[in-house]
């Protein structure tokens, strides 16, 4: 068979990465790359987070968009309970699987006992079954929900089985605010691309949770630490990142699809490290990488700005407060769910299916 190859002007496409295509209206967040200012429903980042706790930030987010029939305090506390009735799904799988995985295992479970969509459920469960499949691979039995505490000092109580420290759960409530939603980033996108099937909401976060994992999007802030502990000591820093940089290697933590400037949210995490002890010169050797990397980015693509972004002060803001790196993109999952089910209503609400083209640039049947 003779292959007919089109003209190779065809083969690259105008939309790459779909850069600058508007795929959705939407009243819940803003994002301007240029300005460098992150809105969720009228109030600037800055204005949230470290300013209200997780539950009062998704009480904001849904108010007039995610209806519950009992009070949306009532029905995440309720969640949180009927998560842990799931524990026989999760501590039936292998110990070793990862806590991502089985979080996505819980969700499914979860599914299978929703007889209708329960945003409130979903995100209620996540925290439950983060904290249970971390001590499960830990070889330690899960602990049980304590409703009397705010869901952040929960995951800690969960976590370790002890009463949490105030200022940790602090700085994951500011946390949790602070990702909750961010436009049309590509695990929202994906959300939104299975609810315009028509598929259920836990289908749409099980498929969102899969595009988060990736390096490029929510899986970037444990090798952050990595990195940090790679170069050691701040005077490594320059010579450290240089090296990376001409092996062709990303620096975690810079450079955005949007942010043109630095990423906002990279200010509010850092702002919350105040509030926190530290590990001896730890903050200084991740201001000295920042530094460094700032620098050497901007020699490295001088005609593309690679500012900071979220990844950078949430490695540094969550080690702060005691928790482990294997958590970070599970509990990326946890606040960004809010936006990714707030998404999904509002896909719901167009009804219309999303399903854009393809150029074709393989062979043609000869004639
Ligand atoms: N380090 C080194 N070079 C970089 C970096 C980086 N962190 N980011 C971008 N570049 C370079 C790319 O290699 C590319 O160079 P090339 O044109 O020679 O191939 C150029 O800058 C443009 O990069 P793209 O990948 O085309 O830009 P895009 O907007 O798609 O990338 C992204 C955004 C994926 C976040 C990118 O900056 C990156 O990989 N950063 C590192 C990983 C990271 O921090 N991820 C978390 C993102 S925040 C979030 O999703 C919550």
């Amino acid at each position: 068979m003779t292959l007919v190859f089109p003209a190779p002007s065809l083969a690259k496409s105008t939309a790459s990465g779909l850069e600058g295509v508007i795929a959705a209206e939407t009243v819940l967040s803003e994002v301007d790359g240029a300005k460098g200012q992150l809105v969720l429903r009228g109030k600037a980042i800055e204005d949230l987070a470290g300013k209200l706790t997780f539950e009062e930030a998704i009480a904001f987010f849904w108010d007039g968009l995610i209806e519950t029939e009992t009070s949306l305090e009532d029905r995440l506390l309720q969640g949180r309970l009927k998560a842990f009735e799931l524990m026989p799904v999760l501590e039936a799988a292998p110990r070793d699987l990862p806590v991502y995985q089985r979080m996505r295992l819980g969700l499914s479970a979860l599914a299978d006992t929703q007889s209708e969509e329960d945003a409130a459920a979903i995100c209620a469960a996540l925290p439950v079954f983060l904290a249970a499949s971390a001590r499960i691979q830990a070889g330690l039995k899960p602990v049980a929900p304590d409703v009397s505490l705010t869901i952040s000092q929960d995951i800690l109580q969960m976590l370790t089985g002890r009463m949490p420290v105030e200022r940790a759960a602090n700085a994951l409530d500011r946390y949790l605010v602070t990702i909750l939603d961010h436009g049309l980033n590509a695990s929202t996108f994906t959300a939104r691309v299975i609810a315009s099937t028509k598929a259920d909401m836990a289908s749409a976060i099980i498929g969102a949770m899969g595009a988060l994992k990736g390096p490029l999007h929510g899986g970037a802030p444990g090798p952050v630490l990595d990195m940090l502990d790679a170069v050691g000591t701040s005077e490594n820093a320059d010579n450290w990142v240089a090296g990376e940089l001409k092996k062709g290697i990303r620096l975690m933590g810079f450079g955005h699809r949007i942010y043109r400037t630095r990423d906002p949210r990279a200010d509010v995490l850092k702002a919350g490290l105040a509030e926190l002890p530290q590990e001896d010169g730890r903050i200084a050797l991740a201001e000295a990488v920042e530094t460094a990397a700032l620098a050497a980015l901007r020699r490295h693509k001088p005609d593309r700005p690679l500012e900071t972004n979220v990844e950078f002060y949430t490695a540094v803001l969550l080690e702060a407060a005691g928790i482990d790196r294997s958590l970070f993109t599970p509990l990326f999952a946890v606040g960004r769910s809010v936006g990714w089910c707030a998404h999904v209503v509002e896909q719901q609400q167009t009804g219309k299916l999303i399903r854009p083209a393809s150029r074709y640039t393989g062979p043609m049947p000869q004639i």
